[in-house]
């Protein structure tokens, strides 16, 4: 058996932004509890926190890769889809990156974009990201030129229903934070400031609950009442890293991003005792450990058996999923949990689900073939189906006095 988590490394190597990504649900959250967790930028916590809260962070947007990746989620994540409009050219897209990154470096300080009618909706410690990505329609000669190695529209799957008004989109702009308001205005700035050259195409919002009532972080939960993100390559370290980025070439510090929008059947699942629920991923609903033993954030034992039958099914998720099934291949993934209302011949219902985002530096020799083995066969299918898929390279990172894309278009 071997698996990305296993061992763990200890506490005191792992950078601070590693640690609030993987404190867990349990455990190393006190840690990060007691005094671990920095702000900056700012003097007091963005106005719409809770007392609670611990403070928020002023995210520096410089860097070899754009911040929000790797982030550990805030509360609120929106992600808007563009389509370009005819005649945007190389030099356009350059126009537009340079505005955006002007927009980024000011509304993720609070300081309010430039000509900003509103800036008192920003703050600063709002841990705010605005990430910026480009679809394959953004690609091209005269565009930002050909894509990264193995970036590719994810082929259909049998159990996908996808409908256009969730999918594709030529850029995409994520961004994340700690309240609504924030990241609202932010989403605001960057769409009207791409009026010229692209046109909102579609708008997705989820929450998370990354952080306890103390304020400390922890893997968080789906709407199934999962514990989601444990298994995952954690920040600040080499494996996420050779996950993650894109290493050589023209897109080194890039990474691309595949974002499902998946209905959950909240209701159907209900109506399953909690052993069940619990084996069709092969982890416990109290805390996130594997059915066999351990701790939230240990890998589970896939050999594992009890009365003469494996602890975690064939076609338990997580095994479905285990990149010990993959010849090693991982992806890095992040979730929102969404809910919309829906009319319905009974009447208005509430749709739930979960917008999941999956980062890897090759799209189709990492995602794919997750993809399609849990197409194939997954307990989660009976539960759970794609209704929008979208493909987006999200840009390197850029220096203080460079802008977006700045090495790729000139
Ligand atoms: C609504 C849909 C989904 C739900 C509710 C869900 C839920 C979960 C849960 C509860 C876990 C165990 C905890 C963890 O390790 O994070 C997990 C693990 C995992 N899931 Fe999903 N998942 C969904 C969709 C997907 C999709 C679409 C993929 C990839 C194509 C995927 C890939 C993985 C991977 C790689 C793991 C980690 C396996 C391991 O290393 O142990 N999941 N998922």
């Amino acid at each position: 058996m071997s698996g990305p988590s296993s061992p763990r490394r200890p506490i005191s190597r792992i950078s601070r932004r590693g640690l609030l990504g993987y404190a867990g649900t349990t455990g190393l959250g006190a840690a990060a509890g007691a005094g671990l967790v920095v702000a900056a930028g700012g003097d007091s916590p963005a106005p719409a926190a809770p007392a609670t809260q611990a403070p928020g962070e002023t995210v520096s947007p410089w860097g070899s890769h754009q911040p929000g990746v790797a982030q550990h989620p805030p509360a609120v994540t929106e992600v808007v889809a563009l389509d370009l409009l005819d005649g945007v050219d190389r030099e356009a897209l350059g126009r537009l990156m340079r505005v955006w990154t002007g927009d980024v470096e000011a509304l993720t300080a609070g300081r309010g974009a430039p000509g900003d009618p509103a800036p008192w909706l920003s703050a600063p410690a709002a841990d705010l990201t605005i990430t910026v990505g480009v679809g394959p329609g953004a690609l091209g000669t005269d565009r930002f030129g050909e894509g990264p190695p193995g970036f590719a529209e994810v082929p259909a799957m049998t159990h996908d229903r996808l409908e256009e008004r969730w999918s594709g989109g030529d850029l995409c702009v994520t961004v994340a934070g700690r309240d609504g308001t924030t990241v609202a205005h932010a989403v605001r700035r960057m769409v009207a400031d791409a009026e010229p050259f692209a046109r909102l195409r579609w708008r997705q919002v989820g929450s998370w609950n990354g952080t306890d009532p103390e304020g400390r972080p922890q893997t968080g939960r789906n709407l199934f009442g999962q514990v989601d993100g444990s298994g995952n390559p954690r920040p600040g370290t080499e494996l996420f890293d050779s996950t993650v980025w894109i290493r050589e070439g023209r897109w080194a510090g890039a990474t691309t991003m595949v974002l499902r929008r998946i209905r959950m059947d909240l209701d159907t699942w209900d109506e399953l005792t909690r052993d069940e629920q619990e084996r069709s991923v092969g982890r416990r609903l109290t805390d996130g450990a594997p059915l066999t033993g351990g701790e939230e954030l240990d890998d589970l034992d896939l050999a594992a058996e009890s009365q003469g039958r494996l602890v975690v099914p064939r076609d338990a998720h997580s095994r479905r999923s285990h990149p010990s099934l993959h010849g090693g291949r991982r992806i890095f993934r992040k979730g929102a949990n969404y809910t919309r209302e829906v009319d319905t011949p009974r009447g208005a219902r509430v749709e739930s689900g979960l917008l999941f985002a999956s980062y890897q530096a090759d799209l189709s020799d990492q995602f794919v073939p997750l993809q399609r083995s849990l197409d194939e066969l997954d307990q989660l299918n009976e539960w759970t189906t794609a209704i929008g898929s979208a493909v987006f390279v999200v840009l390197p990172g850029f220096e203080d006095g460079s802008w977006l894309g700045e090495s790729l278009l000139t």
